[in-house]
């Protein structure tokens, strides 16, 4: 329903095309005012007249418009209230007709959109730095696909470079099978800052790390063994956490996959007279786009990061002809992404336009400055398992006969993560704070969880309803609010695929469990009244379909009970 537009159209205003009018359009800051309000100060000087003259006129001259109550004017604005009870009527039917699917929609018609997120690197700590990639990526995943998106998740693993001849080196010298099966990355990191730690004093040992990345490129057996027994016990860990994310992926292939093709990238770009020679590089010159060269080939001939990334990009638009490839990189990376785009526009790629850099900012824990001292880094799974512990101690206070508590901890604990991370813009750098993302009564996934759980706990308690006729019901301030707030989702989830911003979803999450909760305190839901029981319910399961399906976009479980 586009009341706005319904509005435009129903008036007529000289010199203005309905869109000029619809875009006028408020909603007011309080319902009582009404519901919608066109502000008439905008065509004062096209009509030469007073704002309150032209409400005063319009007023008279507009008819009747189905779905609208009363139109009134008030200082030189017109004011619209909607037929309350036909609104909510009508958003009624389509949440509970739409369930788990309400807010799907095929607008993406089977495009293809490829995702580059999470994009951890190998035998490297997982840090709270990369719990936004992965989930701010992931929510975007299920958003397009809610929409009718072909999408593909990528994990694009840092796998190649001079470190990963260092851990050979490493492993070769002070390490051993068993340790790092039953160590995993903490022994691969144990060996690579021990690699550090004596090659300051041994400068020659890089020459045979670089010989033993060498054998890894020309695949040498063993070394290539290594490497792949490095990738695995990463992947494993990972793989862990990303179960508990409930993230998914679609393809790993990572930098070291396009060894063999950024060959034919190097010959492309000379053919094309784009690469010059700079201090032995080459490179490609960026001068006129106020960008430094983009660098594809080192004096020693080895490849690049950016080399790699235009391989990648060629690979993706070839395997999925993609409509959209998103990449969601800390904004750190933001150079980086426009030299690559550049160079694939002048590359000659139309498809170069198609290619999205999702920024987003930096987290940092609330005593950061205390625990990443002497280089100590955050690692993901403490903090998820912080926010277990901490979750589990709400639940033992709140709620301690409650079943399955340990389960329920973990869904709260992680979601309360996972939502702290996706209720900014993405953009902005965040403070993490475990106290801020678990607390019930925040603006947090708890507390949209909570009101999930308490949603089910009235439908459960109402059982079977006998359903009401709509001639019974009188739709108060309340309800008619928490329709109006469900009525948005569709849209919202829409602007959150448009901009790239799952906090829309997360917002959305928070305004409908505040307007529910308003709802279930002012009103009695279950009473002596048959019809208006029913309806009320109606409403609770309305609410828990939008609730759940906004939370599940999100990666955010919802427990039964709380
Ligand atoms: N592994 C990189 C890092 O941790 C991120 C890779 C992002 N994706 C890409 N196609 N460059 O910084």
């Amino acid at each position: 329903m586009n009341y706005k537009r319904l509005i435009a159209e129903n008036l007529n205003i000289d010199g203005f095309t309905a869109d000029e009018i619809e875009g006028f359009i408020e909603v007011p800051p309080t319902k009582e005012v009404g519901d919608f309000a066109v502000p008439c100060f905008k065509f004062c000087k096209a009509l030469r007249k007073a704002p309150n003259q032209i409400a005063t006129d319009l007023q008279q001259s507009v008819g009747v418009i189905p779905g609208i109550e009363k139109v009134e004017c008030v200082g030189g604005y017109l004011n619209f209230r909607l037929d309350r009870k036909a609104f909510t009527k009508e958003v009624l039917q389509k949440v509970i007709d739409g369930g788990d699917r309400y807010g799907a929609s095929d607008l993406g018609n089977g495009k293809t959109v490829c995702m580059d997120y999470s994009s951890i690197n190998i035998a490297k700590p997982f840090h709270i730095g990369h719990l936004s990639t992965t989930v701010i990526g992931a929510a975007l995943y299920r958003i397009y696909k809610f929409l009718g998106y072909n999408a593909v998740g990528i994990n694009h693993l840092g796998d190649y470079g001079t470190q990963f001849g260092k851990l050979i080196y490493a492993y070769k010298a002070w390490g051993n099978r068993e340790t790092v099966d039953k160590e995993g990355l903490k022994e691969l990191t144990r060996l690579y800052v021990r690699y550090h730690e004596e090659a300051e004093n041994n400068p020659e040992m890089d020459d045979e790390a670089r010989a033993y990345f060498k054998k890894i490129e020309t695949g040498d057996k063993e070394c290539v063994e290594l490497f792949n027994y490095f990738k695995e016990i990463t992947l494993k860990e990972i793989d862990k956490i990303y179960k508990l994310l409930d993230v998914q992926f679609d393809s790993y292939a990572g930098e070291s996959f396009y060894n063999d093709k950024m060959q034919p990238v190097v010959d492309e770009l000379k053919q094309k007279g784009l690469l010059v020679e700079s201090e032995g590089a080459m490179v490609v010159n960026l001068d006129e786009y106020d960008m430094p060269p983009c660098i594809i080939l080192r004096s020693d001939g080895a490849s690049l990061y950016a080399t790699r990334d235009i391989a990648a990009a060629i690979y993706r638009k070839n395997t999925y002809d993609f409509d959209k490839c998103l990449y969601v990189v800390a904004y750190q990376q933001n150079l980086h992404f426009k030299q690559i785009f550049k160079v694939l526009e002048l590359m000659g790629k139309p498809w170069a336009k198609d290619l999205v850099h999702v920024a987003y900012g930096m987290v940092s824990l609330e005593n950061g400055a205390m625990s990443t001292r002497k280089g100590h880094v955050v690692l993901l799974e403490d903090v998820l398992s912080r926010c277990y512990e901490k979750a589990l101690e709400v639940i033992n206070e709140k709620n301690p006969s409650l079943q399955n508590k340990e389960q329920t901890a973990m869904e709260v604990g992680v979601g309360a993560a996972v939502f702290g991370m996706l209720y900014n813009n993405k953009i902005k750098d965040v403070v993490f704070s475990y106290d801020k993302v678990l607390n019930f009564d925040g603006e947090t996934a708890p507390y949209c969880q909570y009101t999930v759980a308490r949603c089910n706990s009235v439908i459960s308690r109402a059982g079977e309803d006998g359903g009401f006729d709509w001639k019974d019901i009188t739709v108060n301030d309340d309800e008619f609010n928490l329709c109006s707030v469900l009525e948005t989702f569709p849209d919202v989830v829409k602007n959150a695929a448009e901009k790239y911003e799952p906090c829309y979803i997360a917002r959305f999450a928070v305004d409908l469990s505040k307007a529910f909760n308003k709802f279930y305190f002012d009103c009695k839901i279950i009473s002596t009244e048959k019809s208006q029981t029913a309806y009320r319910v109606m409403l609770t399961k309305a609410t828990r379909y939008a609730l759940k399906n906004a939370l599940a976009l999100l990666g955010v479980k919802t427990p039964e009970k709380m």
